[in-house]
């Protein structure tokens, strides 16, 4: 075993001998690195090397400034890792049991009281003493544990909220983000709304993990997918024996989700049963597992998503009044893509930079009137469309994103291409027939603009077009171009 490093801090000679003594009744168990006879040393020496302390034996009353519980506290905010035993004559002869406790809550792990001082072998009963370093070391290795466990845990943590980052930075996602980090430390039930493909699913994730029970489980549940029938078994639970087929017990997704998180997505779908047993998990932390006549308490944090008229389902009596205003105790709402068009470049730019890696394929290059093309479509399908987009874009390995390119990706070309066809097809109207002079106008105009709408500068264009920059200017302004 390693030698338990210890500090001691002593004013008075005799009892520093006394708790030396004390300690060689074992011998080479420990090793005294620092002997310190104030408690501004003491603090400065652990600054400057805090690892090389496991546990401190601490006099309560010593001279110089700090002492006491103030010299625990600052210890403890050296190195929280760091055990303390504190060492005290002045409960001799009484039981002051808040004594005591003032110390273990100022962060002290255990405290004894000085043998008078006629005893000149011991500081105190030498087993109890050693044996009380002994299990002060002990903890701080489980301290150490945790906090290295905790630390690999919070990487885990780290690379969920990496890979669901919230993109944009339009004043509507800014609130939102704000609301995330305001609401994420909070144990009330959660109701997100908005519409399809907004990122409901993903500020979900957000709050738990930005959460105290980040550690824990998240456990997501689609309403709407799990069958009808099926629903009250899978989040609460049977016994064996329930009925026909339950041949063991079944534990249901909200014990999965104990002191963790459960995220009830598309929740407007619940059947009204489990309205009622989801209300009295929310109410007293209760599930009724089906064929248990007992109740099993949980703690989990309820977080809900709907796209739908939650409040209409409570008018049309689809939804239990009760459970909306439960779940609805932190609303949320996920703005549409259509509000916050100033988000449409960076998450356009995301999410090609996120394919282009993943599939190993060169990020193409987007040509700044594509995104005019971006933020004037309708985008119904919310981010999820966006996402998509950038996604077919990237796998059709095109090295500069175009408007055709755009309309194509985004399922309209037709309808471009057709707008196209229809102006060329006004040129040619019975009633209003153009001299040669007036067509090569139209003509010369309408494609001039096409292939400056798909190029980055006026060199590309004149370039494209095959003539010198000089002329293709003269021609723009001929043509009203400029
Ligand atoms: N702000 C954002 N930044 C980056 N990605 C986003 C953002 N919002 C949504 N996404 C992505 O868009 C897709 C759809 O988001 P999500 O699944 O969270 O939507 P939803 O609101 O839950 O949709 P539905 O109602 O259809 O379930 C996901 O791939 C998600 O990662
Ligand atoms: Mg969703």
């Amino acid at each position: 075993m390693k030698k338990i490093k210890l500090m001691l801090i002593e004013d008075e000679e005799f009892d520093k001998i006394r708790v030396e003594k004390t300690l060689q009744t074992i011998p080479n168990k420990f090793e005294i690195s620092h002997f310190v006879s104030d408690g501004r040393t003491a603090i400065e020496k652990l600054k400057n090397n805090p690892n090389s302390v496991d546990v401190v034996i601490m006099d309560f009353q010593i001279a110089g400034g700090i002492m006491g519980e103030a010299l625990i506290k600052r210890i403890k905010e050296v190195n929280s890792l760091i055990q303390i035993i504190v060492i005290s004559k002045m409960t001799m002869n009484i039981t002051d049991f808040d004594f005591a406790n003032s110390l273990i809550s100022a962060g002290a792990f255990w405290y004894c009281t000085k043998y008078p001082a006629d005893i000149r072998e011991y500081i105190y009963q030498p087993t109890d003493f050693i044996l009380s370093i002994f299990n002060a070391y002990e903890k701080k290795l489980l301290e150490e544990e945790k906090v290295n466990s905790n630390i690999k845990l919070q990487i885990g943590v780290d690379r969920v909220l990496e890979k669901s980052r919230i993109i944009g930075s339009s004043s509507k996602i800014n609130e939102l983000k704000e609301e995330i980090e305001k609401y994420a430390v909070s144990k009330a039930s959660v109701l997100i709304t908005g519409p399809s493909g907004s990122g409901k699913e993903l500020v979900a994730t957000a709050l738990h993990y930005k959460s105290e029970r980040k550690f824990e489980n998240f456990i997501t549940v689609n309403c709407s997918s799990i069958p009808f029938e099926l629903i009250e078994s899978e989040l609460f639970g049977y016994e064996k024996g329930a009925f026909t087929g339950a041949d063991k017990n079944k534990k249901g997704l909200f014990e999965q989700a104990d002191k963790g998180t459960i995220f009830l997505d598309e929740v407007g779908e619940l059947p009204l049963a489990a309205q009622a047993k989801l209300l009295r998990v929310l109410e007293a932390g209760e599930i009724e597992k089906i064929g248990r006549t007992g109740k099993s308490i949980v703690d989990v944090r309820v977080i809900a998503a709907t796209n739908k008229d939650l409040k209409q389902g409570v008018d049309d009596k689809k939804f239990r009044a009760d459970l909306y205003y439960r779940l609805n105790i932190i609303p949320i709402s996920v703005p549409n893509l259509k509000d916050r068009t100033e988000d449409i470049q960076e998450l356009f730019d995301f999410f090609l930079e996120k394919y282009s890696k993943s599939h190993g394929i060169n990020k193409p290059k987007v040509l700044k009137d594509v995104y005019g093309v971006l933020n004037n479509h309708k985008w119904e399908g919310n981010i999820r469309e966006l996402n998509s987009v950038a996604q077919r874009i990237v796998l059709s390995r095109v090295d500069v994103v175009d408007i055709i390119t755009i309309y194509k990706a985004l399922g309209t070309f037709e309808i471009e291409a057709n707008q196209i066809s229809k102006d060329f097809k006004n040129v040619f109207d019975s009633k209003n027939i153009l001299s040669l002079k007036e067509f090569k106008k139209v003509i010369y105009t309408e494609y001039i603009k096409f292939v400056k709408n798909n190029s980055e500068s006026d060199a590309e264009t004149a370039k494209k077009l095959g003539i010198a920059q000089s002329n293709f200017h003269r021609l723009c302004v001929e043509l009203g171009l400029k």
